[in-house]
């Protein structure tokens, strides 16, 4: 099942999302979740943004034809970053929750986290490069903190217009979206 992207504006985006309890957990939601990220494009994909705030995000940089990150496909159940670390370095981020707007954002290279995969197997692993981007990215997600909140506030003020229509609808995308002010 494809769900709609939750749009820049809703206030799930910018809550906190709550841990999972393992026997209230529908596995089928990570198919979906993995359905609905291919089906908009996108290389990573948090529950916040189809408007379930539960700690869970995916990921699947493949589309990215890196071959240095060949297989990084992923599933994260109630994550928790335990260290940042490397050196800091700017990408060009943008989020299916806010089409049409990239910006750069700083983040340290390296990161170590503990987290449940798909089959609630426990791992503590260190990423860095761009999977361990699309982690800080996707973490911010259930932490309810969105990219652009990193950008200068000129640059913010040069969003609003841009980001007060997201939150209203009008905005194009080739996947269905949600928008909480239309
Ligand atoms: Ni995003």
């Amino acid at each position: 099942m494809i769900y709609p992207i939750v749009a820049y504006g809703d206030p799930v985006l910018k809550k906190a999302a709550q841990e999972i309890k393992k026997e209230e957990f529908d596995p089928k939601l990570i198919d979906d979740m993995f359905e609905t990220m291919y089906n908009a494009g996108g290389i990573g994909l948090a529950a916040p943004q189809i408007g379930k705030s539960i700690r869970l995000f995916i990921a699947d940089a493949s589309p990215l034809e890196d071959e240095t990150i060949a297989d990084f496909k992923k599933v994260f159940i109630n994550p928790t970053i335990i260290e940042e670390f490397g050196e800091d370095w700017g990408y060009e981020e943008g989020c299916l929750s806010i089409p049409g707007i990239r910006g750069e954002v700083i983040r340290p290279s390296k990161l170590k986290i503990h987290y449940f995969d798909e089959q609630w197997n426990e791992h503590t692993h260190e990423f860095d490069g761009m999977p361990a981007r699309i982690i800080q990215h996707e973490y911010d997600h259930i932490e309810g903190v969105l990219f652009i909140e990193y950008l200068s506030s000129l640059r913010k003020q040069l969003l609003k217009t841009k980001l007060l229509n997201i939150s209203k609808g009008d905005v194009d995308t080739r996947y269905r979206m949600k928008f909480s002010k239309k």
